[in-house]
């Protein structure tokens, strides 16, 4: 149709105007033309699409926000992962991260490029000839969320890639955040709209990226800076880190003014004390720089430790702190029933964000520094740490200054606080009971090598337990098909399997039912030993401290840990209804003694990957044989078995003189591989 001809030329023109002028916003940092003139276009924009539909194209400028609300976002697989770094808080640690570079590449010096490290949001976006077709968080490195709708509506990120020759494949990983400029913006916006107000910078662009409708996301002030690049499939190759940079803004992202090529340890220290000194005047948060070898096959020769690469480190700036007053000392009950106190303040700006709870860890930190309610203290906070009280003023001590002492009971559920022997940490001891506790001792109570409820897994346990259906394990062999089919995530036929799993499990043996109860220091080998000790429930209740050290590897403080669980009578309470709501176990004889089997009193520890069997294999065969599998090694473990990539165990086994068995060992101490 040759009537809409000229305005085909003239909506084009003025897509690939406002393209332009993004570029030289966003990536120059050099705008040609005014706000109000870059909104004319747009605006002209606009009015022409409306009045000719056919005109409109997936990237035009106009198209950014659009897309229907989402219910959730879906999972994306990230084929190259998405890693995290490693960090330095001193210039020593960063002599040695270059000294560890050098040796491990055999040179004199090496070339780095440093860089800011923006205090935003990872994300991965993802170019296919040229066009913009997916982007996604980083989530746990190998799986983030599809927001893409969301990305498509920051400016900053170009739709189209620009240059003739786009690669095939390009994946661009940087940071969303919003300047601080645009922040203070958004807040005195929220403020006006009587909206809740964001922290900091970070949680704001955090939740503007994870909003379903993306119609919010476009009013806020999001911008984005590439750093780096995940797949790659087409492009021209670059020898260097920098040429990669150069190259993605020449592509029309935004890379960061803030970047340089160094070389040698000195010109690190120095590109970190500059950014430091105009951290402030810098229109965005960082929270230290980042040093990256520059050659990109010297990065690839360093390779990978774990989930951080070996060629780059982020050099931290100290967390900042200020001083305010301790108003009050209270104690939180967390979930495993850990008992911390906690400062409350009067509110102080530090770190990025207004702090009005600080955590005293536990009671011998509080003594250490001596902190007391009135005190003026100096409070820290690093990013996304929890804020903690580093120390007290004492010359700025009031008279009236209050001595804070932990509670003898629990503040959520009146059950014993207990702290043992050779933990820092106090507990409350109604474990069963505490609804603080609830979730973690009704997941645990459920699980697989507990009383194994299938389907009973958190998102139930979490809706149980909010809806108050489940108050504790006793309240799970209570439940009625009603109670259950109302959930999310439920329908009949669901809620009837969960039930059957719940009526199999009432008919289980004693050492999972006291797996199950969730005694701190009882794992499964411990609640078996005591099962066949003691051959039935009551005896085990009723045990002395004493009578309790007789089994095999129970030592005081074990000990003391079940009699104080048992001690409790909210626990013994829970444990009548369970029994009286039909869970019931075969008893036995009590034994004596144990120790017997070819392995009879001996304590493995198992670190690394097996070939020839799992490490629950592993475990079975050992317990089989009468050995006993612990967690971490100690001067009285007897093995430690070795598999591949064996973690810090080994090297603690070592240390420590405990033999090593390698897999062909264990093997012929087994008696050879299962079957041959
Ligand atoms: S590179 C292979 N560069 O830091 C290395 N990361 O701890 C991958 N970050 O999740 C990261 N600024 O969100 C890199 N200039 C920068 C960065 C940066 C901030 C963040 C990023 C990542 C985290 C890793």
């Amino acid at each position: 149709m040759t009537g809409l001809k000229k305005e085909r030329e003239r909506a084009q023109a003025l897509r690939a105007l406002i393209e332009h002028h993004n570029y030289r916003y966003y990536v120059l940092d050099d705008p040609e033309v005014s706000d109000a003139e870059y909104d004319r276009l747009f605006g002209e924009l606009v009015k022409l699409e409306s009045a000719h539909p056919e005109l409109v194209s997936a990237d035009s400028p106009t198209q950014r926000v659009g897309a229907a609300p989402l219910d959730e976002f879906a999972a994306v697989a990230h084929r190259v992962p998405m890693l995290s770094l490693n960090n330095a808080f001193s210039e020593d640690e960063v002599a040695s991260f270059d000294r560890r570079c050098r040796e491990a590449l055999g040179v004199d010096a090496l070339e780095y490029v440093g860089e800011p490290k923006f205090d935003g949001l990872a994300i991965s976006l993802r170019y296919e000839a040229g066009a913009f077709v997916q982007g996604a968080t980083r989530g746990d490195g190998s799986t983030g969320e599809d927001v893409t709708i969301n990305l498509r509506t920051i400016r900053a990120i170009p739709l189209r890639l620009r240059g003739a020759a786009p690669p095939k494949v390009l994946e661009v990983r940087g940071e969303v955040l919003i300047f601080r400029e645009d922040f203070e913006r958004l807040n005195r916006r929220q403020r006006e709209h009587g909206e809740k107000e964001f922290a900091n910078p970070r949680n704001a662009a955090a939740g503007s990226l994870r909003q379903l409708d993306s119609r919010i996301t476009a009013a806020r002030p999001l911008r984005f800076y590439a750093y780096g690049i995940g797949e790659a499939e087409g492009g021209p190759t670059r020898a260097r880190h920098s040429e990669l940079l150069d190259w993605m803004a020449a592509l029309g992202l935004p890379v960061c003014a803030e970047r340089r090529v160094l070389r040698g340890a000195g010109d690190l220290l120095e590109f970190y004390r500059d950014l430091a000194e105009r951290r402030a005047a810098l229109a965005y948060d960082i929270d230290g720089v980042v040093y990256k070898v520059n050659s990109l096959e010297q990065q690839r020769r360093l390779g990978f430790v774990a989930r951080a690469p070996r060629f780059a480190v982020a050099h931290k700036f100290p967390a900042e702190e200020a001083a305010t007053e301790v108003v009050a000392i209270e104690v939180q009950v967390g979930r495993t029933g850990a008992i911390t106190p906690v400062a409350r303040l009067k509110p102080v700006f530090v770190g990025g964000a207004t702090v009005t709870n600080a955590t005293l860890h536990n009671e011998d930190e509080l003594k250490r520094k001596d902190i007391r309610v009135g005190d003026t203290v100096i409070v820290r906070r690093a990013g996304d740490v929890i804020p903690e009280v580093v120390r007290s003023l004492p010359e700025a001590r009031p008279a009236h200054a209050r001595e804070f002492k932990m509670p003898a009971h629990c503040p959520v559920c009146g059950s014993g606080v207990i702290r043992l022997p050779e933990e820092a940490v106090a507990r409350c001891s109604g474990g069963l009971y505490c609804p603080a506790q609830r979730k973690q001792s009704i997941l645990h109570f459920a699980s697989r090598r507990a009383m194994d409820i299938e389907g009973l897994g958190e998102k139930l346990v979490e809706q149980l337990v909010d809806r108050e259906r489940v108050k504790t394990p006793a309240d799970i062999y209570a439940l009625e098909a009603s109670m259950l089919a109302d959930l999310e995530h439920m329908g009949e036929k669901s809620a009837q399997n969960v039930l059957d799993a719940i009526e199999h499990s009432r008919r289980t043996t004693l050492e999972r039912f006291i797996y199950a109860l969730g005694i701190r220091n009882v794992g499964e080998a411990t609640a078996r030993d005591l099962a066949r000790r003691f051959g039935g429930l009551d005896g085990l209740i009723r045990a002395s401290e004493e009578d309790l050290q007789g089994v095999r590897d129970v030592g005081p403080v074990v000990a003391y840990s079940i009699r104080r669980f048992f001690a409790e009578a909210h626990n013994r309470h829970v444990i009548g209804e369970l029994r009286a709501r039909g869970l019931t176990w075969p008893e036995q004889a009590p034994q004596a003694s144990q120790g017997a089997g070819r392995f009879g009193g001996k304590t493995f520890v198992l670190t690394g990957t097996l070939a020839s069997m799992t490490r629950d294999e592993a475990r079975q065969r050992i317990e089989a044989g009468g050995g006993k599998v612990a967690g971490s090694v100690s001067k009285k473990t007897d093995f430690v078995v070795a598999g591949a990539d064996p973690g810090s165990k080994l090297a603690t086994a070592q240390e420590l003189g405990v033999a090593v068995l390698d897999e062909a060992a264990f093997l012929q101490l087994l008696g050879g591989p299962r079957g041959g």
